[in-house]
């Protein structure tokens, strides 16, 4: 099954102020990119409405979080309500960076992900391993657990909303990009874990992505992995060399 190539930006906690956010609009404005790549960027919260509004309208935006519940006393949070009346097509939920710092469980992101799509949001659902699992050859095992939390609560129909970023956690921000055969591996036992517990079909038509020092030097070899659906590009993504990425497929 023909699977549509998707590139994801994720800002992180950048850039530092709305001119240079407005810069990276402009970039991606006024670049050619491939038509037949989705792509979504995803802002910190403050600036996703701007940069909705500041984008073409090709480019879709991505929370990089949000909550379970619609409203209440939640100091700090935002709600998939809130992303959803905002028009926000698009959340990360799991991100590495998430689990570590923030103590996210897979229950924690699983219940995300449900109230997400409750709301009618597209979910990019991070999973990856540490360096520590990778050499006492857990990246299958880690990835399954990690995912089981979500098979858990949804159905088969909600992972046609569902794009599954696999992240290893020693390749995010260090300049160290798994190899095509590491990648390709992984994403080969992310489909083969979901043709199991899910259904065939699914683990056929859901885009798994790769994150972790994507950048304009590795991104063409990486694209033409039978697996890789695309990339969830952390650093790279705030320079012009993101447009490269986008067009790795061309
Ligand atoms: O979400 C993106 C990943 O954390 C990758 O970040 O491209 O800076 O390694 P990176």
């Amino acid at each position: 099954m023909a699977r549509q190539f998707f590139v994801g930006g994720n800002f992180k906690m950048n850039p530092a102020t709305q001119a240079d956010k407005l810069a990276l609009a402009k970039v991606l404005n006024e670049a050619e990119l491939d038509p037949a790549t989705e792509v979504v960027i995803s802002p910190p919260a403050l600036y996703l409405i701007p940069l909705k509004e500041a984008i073409r309208k090709d480019i879709k935006v991505a929370a990089q979080n949000c909550y379970l519940k619609d409203s209440g006393a939640f100091t700090g949070e935002i709600s998939p309500a809130q992303l959803a009346d905002a028009q926000i097509p698009y959340v990360i939920l799991g991100h590495s960076e998430r689990r570590t710092i923030f103590h996210e469980t897979s229950e924690i992101v699983a219940q995300k992900t449900r109230a997400a799509l409750d709301k009618g949001l597209s979910v990019i659902l991070c999973i990856g391993e540490t360096l520590k699992e990778r050499e006492a050859e857990e990246t299958a095992k880690v990835c399954q657990a990690q995912l089981k939390a979500a098979v858990d609560v949804l159905k088969e129909g909600d992972w046609s909303k569902i794009v599954i970023a696999y992240e290893p956690v020693w390749a995010i921000g260090t300049g160290k990009v798994a190899t095509p055969q590491q990648a390709q591996q992984a994403h080969v036992d992310i489909r083969s874990y979901l043709s199991k517990v899910v259904s065939s079909s699914v683990a056929d038509s859901i885009r798994i992505i790769y994150g972790g020092s994507v950048s304009a030097a590795n991104c063409k070899e990486l694209s033409t992995l039978p697996d890789v659906d695309g990339f969830l590009v952390g650093g790279a993504s705030l320079k012009p060399e993101f447009v490269q990425i986008v067009n790795s497929k061309k």
